[in-house]
């Protein structure tokens, strides 16, 4: 294990490891651009550099991310040497990067931006003309490119390269005419992971088409989450209003209760740094109609009369049957195994399937099972697939994607779902329910591994917590949740 001296602090590298990795690893921070830990390293943006310490008492400056760390090797990050290179190097990047961070969705967090105050600070010494490039170029119809903004990291080429393997992007022409395009196969509108090179392009220049200047990125706050969209269970950030940023206008209540966009949150257990467009475009899934108002045989009923007479409906049944949803939380699943234990016979469904033209399942993420759950809920009701026995007097449908067909004619139904759909008002009883922004819980992913979601919204009146619900369906005199 060679030791290395970094800033005066000894540090044990691995064998193998970059100055670059080796610092970061310990909590030394050099700056970077083109360098991403998943990446190949291109070592093109130069900003990286940092002094090294030569016998005869001078100083070599050489890019961290590209330089093998050795025994006994002295290094300097913030010497006169490097911080005049740094500051050349920002000179130079910044030589045709237009100024318009005030109109940028990538200001608040951009690497260029903060580098930029940190290492140079001060105006253009160029006295020649910006060259210019197009702007808001259509990528794809989910990325825009502004080619004035790009760096030329090639990030962006390399993640679609080395991570997604479409190959869909590349680099024309030379020097400051080097523009990224896609490849003319489509293979890039077609990358299901293409959304993961505006997270990292260091800069303003590819960003989201559906939330292109839809909210400047302080107005929000993350919330952790997990993406329900297939059994991998990726950990993701839903990005809303923070408080004091409230939309007042007549009209625009609903944009403070959505979430505006969702990006990975880094779990090496599960997703490593990435996610699918699948999971960028929760918004939309999440998005769709609420039901709000519970039914009595598709007449609006209030809250507690409906869980009174579903509570009756479930106490006389003879031979009830419940089907459970594979997107309920661990804490659902487990209050309904506790409220219910075998009184009713249970069977876990599938609530979504693949939808007509998406990724089924891939080696890198994506998995054919379209549902967050389905760990936690077999391993608590089996995984048999649902079958209805034909005396059953009385089924509980809980969540999504069960045909009412196969429900036997004579039995009753009691149905909790969180969305308006027509089978809603076929129920004898219907209840909605709250959904996975308006409560805090736990998905087991397809591995076993565990994840948290959090409540970022308030539900709405009138639905109730599936947790809460299933004990007073149960319970003799149980009141409302
Ligand atoms: S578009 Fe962004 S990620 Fe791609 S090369 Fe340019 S600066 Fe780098
Ligand atoms: S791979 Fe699955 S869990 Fe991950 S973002 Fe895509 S749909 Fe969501
Ligand atoms: S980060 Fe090292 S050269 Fe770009």
């Amino acid at each position: 294990m060679p030791r290395l001296t970094i800033d005066g602090r000894e540090i044990e590298a691995k064998a193998g490891q970059t100055v670059m990795e080796a610092a970061t690893e310990h909590g030394i921070f050099i700056p970077y651009f083109c360098w991403h830990p998943k990446l190949s390293v291109p070592g093109n943006c130069r900003i990286c550099v940092v002094g090294v310490a030569e016998k005869d008492g001078g100083e070599w400056v050489e890019i961290a991310c590209n330089m093998p760390v050795s025994e006994g090797m002295v290094v300097f990050t913030n010497s006169e040497k490097v911080r005049a290179r740094r500051k050349a190097t920002m000179q130079f990047i910044t030589l045709n990067h237009p100024v318009d961070c005030g109109i940028c969705d990538k200001a608040g967090e951009c690497t260029l931006q903060d580098y930029h105050y940190e290492y140079n600070g001060e105006r253009s010494v160029s006295v020649d003309a910006k060259v210019h490039a197009t702007k808001h170029y259509a990528l794809s119809n989910r990325i825009v490119l502004d080619n004035e903004r790009c760096i030329q990291c090639t990030r962006c080429v390399r993640f679609t390269r080395e991570i997604s393997k479409s190959n869909g992007l590349g680099l024309v022409n030379r020097a400051d005419h080097s523009l990224v395009r896609a490849a003319e196969d489509g293979s890039f509108a077609n990358d299901a992971y293409s959304d993961n090179v505006i997270d990292i392009c260091p800069v303003g220049a590819l960003l989201s088409r559906s939330f292109l200047h839809k909210a400047r990125v302080w107005y929000l706050e993350p919330t952790a989450s997990v993406c329900p969209g297939c059994s991998r269970g990726c950990t993701v950030n839903l990005w809303h209003r923070r408080p004091e940023w409230r939309l007042k206008a007549p009209g625009m209540q609903a944009a403070n209760a959505s979430v505006d966009r969702v990006t990975p949150l880094e779990n090496p257990a599960v997703n490593g740094p990435w996610i699918c467009n699948k999971g960028r475009d929760l918004p939309k899934l999440l998005g769709r109609a609420r039901a709000e108002v519970a039914m009595l045989k598709g007449k609006p009923a209030d809250l507690p009369g409906a869980i009174a007479q579903a509570r009756s409906l479930v106490a006389a049944a003879r031979r009830p049957v419940a089907i459970v949803s594979s997107w309920g939380s661990n804490e659902e699943l487990a209050a309904f195994k506790a409220a219910f234990g075998t009184r009713l016979e249970a069977f876990v469904k599938a609530d979504h399937l693949p939808e007509p033209g998406e990724v089924v399942e891939d080696s890198l993420l994506i998995r054919a099972d379209k549902n967050p759950n389905t760990a936690g809920a077999t391993a608590l009701f089996g995984d048999r697939a649902p079958a209805i026995p034909k005396d059953a007097d009385l089924v509980l449908v809980w969540g999504e994607g069960l045909d009412f067909g196969l429900i036997p004619p004579a039995a009753k139904i009691v149905y909790l779902n969180a969305w308006l759909q027509p089978e809603n008002g076929h129920a004898d009883v219907f209840i909605p329910t709250s959904i996975q922004t308006e409560r805090d819980g736990h998905y087991t992913n397809f591995a076993g591994v565990t994840s948290a979601f959090s409540k970022c919204f308030a539900k709405p009146a009138g639905v109730a917590d599936a947790e809460t619900l299933f004990p007073a369906l149960a319970a003799a005199g149980g009141g409302a949740p």
